[in-house]
């Protein structure tokens, strides 16, 4: 335990100290194996990174901190369920990116503004991950909280350190839940302000630019956008809830490890209809620890839809919010 910590494996050291702790559980010192547990616990969040996740990238410093916050890629787009359409654009995006030195000589810019739209739970943030993740670039996530603030001049000033910083530094930017900066204040007096700070926005999209990084904004509410704003992006998205087929791939994704001989796909579509790939990922997911807690390895129809009729009935409880 010792040796590897020397070593710097901090996480091969957390997962030893959890042997300990079930080497304790087992000789009936709860007490101390909970404590060790709740240590390795608070160490790992206090990291903050997957561990599974071995690419090491610098966090942001001086005054993008705060502003910028590194995030976990995803190493493949494979693993987000999309209509095909979508994946062929993604594809041809990705290329672009590997080849841009190749389109550069040839006086073309590859395309790099991007806006996801589509409904909470579709996959936006994930396929922005998994873009990050394909071309081993980081996911710097901007902090609109941070970014937006009371001072007009203060927020355009932020957000120039941003732009700024795609240059300097190839990597992915999402702007999540883009419409804060659209303008989803309703006080008559905030949408002004929003308006001035996504037209700064829009300037900055238009600069001629040297950048490469994939410049992602995700909005779950396209309403809000205007046409001067879809012109900006070199490619717009659309995310929708899923078809049969993807539900069914969802699922699948997510019963990883499981046997499930005989579902009964249309019933399981059916409770899975308007329902977002999220929701469904969710309740499958849900079904699996079920299983592993009962010691079963196999899923059935029933303990799927019962899951999927849960977020339905949650879905219902929040329904008149939305
Ligand atoms: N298209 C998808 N394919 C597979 N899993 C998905 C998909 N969309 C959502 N999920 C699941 O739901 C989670 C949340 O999705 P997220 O990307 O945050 O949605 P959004 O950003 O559109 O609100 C993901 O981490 C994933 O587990
Ligand atoms: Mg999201």
């Amino acid at each position: 335990m010792l040796r590897s910590q020397a070593e710097g494996d901090e996480e091969q050291y957390l997962s030893i100290a959890l042997q300990v702790a079930a080497a304790e559980a087992r000789q009936g010192r709860r007490e101390t194996a909970n404590e060790i547990r709740a240590a390795v616990d608070a160490a790992r969040a206090h990291r903050g990174v997957n561990p599974s996740i071995p690419i090491a990238f610098s966090r942001p410093k001086g005054d993008l901190e705060g502003l910028l916050e590194l995030r976990e890629t995803r190493n493949r787009i494979a693993d987000v369920v999309l209509p095909g359409h979508i994946s062929e654009r993604l594809e041809n995006l990705l290329l672009q990116q590997r080849r841009r030195d190749w389109l550069r000589e040839h006086g073309r810019v590859p395309s790099h503004r991007l806006l996801f739209v589509g409904p909470p739970g579709s996959g936006k943030t994930m396929t922005a991950e998994a873009l990050a993740g394909e071309l081993r670039l980081p996911l710097f996530v901007i902090r609109l909280d941070t970014l937006i603030t009371r001072f007009m001049g203060e927020t355009a000033a932020k957000l120039r350190l941003v732009f700024d910083e795609t240059l300097r530094r190839r990597a992915v930017y999402l702007f999540d839940e883009f419409d804060a900066v659209g303008g989803r204040r309703s006080a008559s007096n905030d949408v002004a302000e929003m308006r001035r700070v996504l037209n700064s926005f829009l300037q900055f999209m238009e600069e001629p630019s040297a950048t490469d990084s994939p410049i992602v904004a995700a909005t779950n509410h396209p309403e809000l956008l205007d046409r001067a704003l879809l012109r900006r992006f070199d490619e717009v998205l659309e995310f929708d809830l899923p078809d049969a087929e993807q539900v069914r791939a969802v699922i699948k994704a997510n019963l990883r490890g499981m046997k499930y001989p005989r579902l009964s796909w249309p019933a399981i579509e059916d409770m899975a209809q308007g329902l977002s790939q999220a929701e469904i990922a969710r309740a499958a997911n849900e079904a699996v620890k079920d299983a592993i807690l009962a010691q079963r390895k196999t899923i059935s129809t029933a303990q799927l839809t019962a899951k999927l009729s849960e977020r339905q009935a949650m879905r219902a409880a929040f329904a008149p919010n939305v």
